[in-house]
């Protein structure tokens, strides 16, 4: 077990603001994005969490110089002296993020070769990378795999390419976008993904001087140009974020207002929140959720990719469905294991029984694989506090949700996991009235 650990006393309502700022899913992009400029990028909106930190030692390794603009989360990103960086000091960014990933086209553009170490990221399924190594050999790419990573050449420019993807992935549009902008000729992307995080970052990629249209039907044509110049950019906010606050307020009978949420975004999250029985009210700066009294009800739930309901708001949702009475179906359809933190809840006193079945309206690729990626929550449960050990990012805080809403005092181990994504979680905890503490002996050695 982790030694980072949180006391979690619940049975309050969480009630009051927070304030949430650029998605988690955009910000480290965009600044991979800096990299294929030829001047300096400003990005807006840059929240203090992990990933982005992990980015910006990574933009450093490869001579970007990353420091603060005048502006409150402002990162100026300048990337007029790329070179090589040693492979050990890249090695040692192994196992934090799956960014990394996302530099083999633009340091192929700017260097002729990369070299990417091995992947983080949450453990919610195998979590491959065949399709981006896939499309990067289209373009023309070679690739080694070693050890200690993957070394990528490109003798020659990269090159424009037809592609399909076999399932509409966030990371693999990505790629290709990073890469086809700077490639000779024209490349056609067929059954990409269109989260709202994707478009932000086309917006991006326009600003330094892309050429990128968007097709009805999950098409993206790129038009390669020689060259591209820096951007000024304030990325959209955190829908992932904003909608494990919702949750939050709902699993507890709190009221929070969370400033800096959008609407746009979060339209299929607002109707699903409805359903249950969650109210919530759009103004101008944000987006309050409240649980306005009385039951909340059970809902039938499948996990889709843009403009389905995202995988990363399921795992809050379910905390919440344990309070909803009847029997929720959920059908988990992008992660093949992204269930498997009900067995916590289950320990707390929730009935979720999983299956391998697809319990949805759309069979989907994990039916015939055997893996357990549907469930029935069976509600409502009351939830006593536990010992938690936090899975992964999404599950972690959906713990803490369910913490906050149990009797009786959680002990939370790994809570630093938090930090990759939510920023300054524990402060908006305690504005929001939560009683949290870290135990004795931690507080000591801080
Ligand atoms: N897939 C493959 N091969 C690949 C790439 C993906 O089989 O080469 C499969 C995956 O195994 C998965 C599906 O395709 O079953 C979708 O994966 P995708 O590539 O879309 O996910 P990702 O780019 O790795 C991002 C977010 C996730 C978010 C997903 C889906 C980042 C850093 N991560 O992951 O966010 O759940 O898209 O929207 O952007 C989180 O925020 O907690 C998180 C996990």
């Amino acid at each position: 077990m982790t030694d980072d650990v949180l006391l979690v006393h619940g049975g309050n309502p969480l009630e009051g603001e927070i304030q949430i700022r650029g998605a988690k899913n955009l910000v480290p992009k965009a600044m991979v994005a800096a990299l294929l400029g030829q001047g300096p990028s400003r990005l807006r909106n840059v929240p203090d969490i992990r990933d982005v930190k992990v980015v910006r030692g990574l933009l450093q390794l490869h001579g970007v110089t990353v420091r603060t603009g005048d502006e409150d989360g402002e990162l100026i990103l300048d990337p007029s002296h790329v070179e090589s960086a040693n492979v050990a000091d890249i090695d040692a960014h192994a196992g934090s993020s799956r960014i990394p990933i996302l530099f083999c086209g633009p340091l192929l553009h700017r260097l002729g070769h990369a070299f990417i170490p091995g992947l983080g990221g949450c453990d919610i399924g195998g979590r491959p990378v065949d399709f981006h190594f896939d499309v990067l050999r289209q373009f023309g790419a070679t690739i080694e795999k070693h050890p200690q990573g993957t070394y990528l050449v490109a003798p020659q420019r990269l090159h424009g390419t037809k592609i399909e993807l076999p399932f509409p992935s966030v990371g693999a549009t990505e790629q290709v976008l990073l890469t086809a902008v700077l490639a000779e000729g024209v490349t056609e992307l067929r059954n990409a993904a269109i989260e709202p995080e994707i478009v932000d970052l086309i917006c991006v990629l326009q600003k330094m001087g892309a050429i990128i249209s968007m097709g009805t039907d999950r098409t993206i044509l790129i038009t390669g140009v020689d060259e591209l110049d820096g951007y000024t950019h304030r990325a959209l906010p955190d829908r992932l974020e904003a909608a494990s606050w919702a949750c939050a307020a709902l699993a507890t009978k709190g009221d929070i207002y969370v400033r800096g949420a959008r609407q746009l975004e979060m339209m299929t999250f607002l109707n699903t929140f409805r359903k249950v029985g969650g109210a919530f009210e759009v103004d101008d700066e944000g987006i309050r959720f409240w649980h306005p009294g009385g039951e909340l009800k059970a809902i039938a739930l499948e996990t889709d990719v843009h403009p389905g309901f995202q995988t990363d708001w399921q795992q809050p949702l379910v905390v919440a469905l344990t309070q909803a009475t009847g029997l929720s179906i959920v059908h988990e359809t992008v992660y093949e294991s992204r269930l498997g933190f009900t067995g916590a809840l289950n320990q707390m006193g929730a009935h979720i029984q999983l299956y391998r079945e697809c319990l949805g309206a759309t069979p989907c690729r994990f039916g015939a694989r055997n893996f357990q990626h549907s469930a029935v929550v069976s509600g409502p449960s009351k939830l006593i506090g536990s010992e938690l050990v936090i899975p992964d990012l999404r599950g972690g805080f959906s713990y803490l949700i369910a913490a906050l809403a149990a009797e009786g005092t959680s002990t939370v181990h790994g809570i630093d996991l938090i930090n990759r994504g939510y920023e300054n979680f524990m402060a908006k905890l305690r504005d929001l009235g939560a009683h949290v503490e870290l135990p004795a002996e931690q507080l000591a050695t801080i």
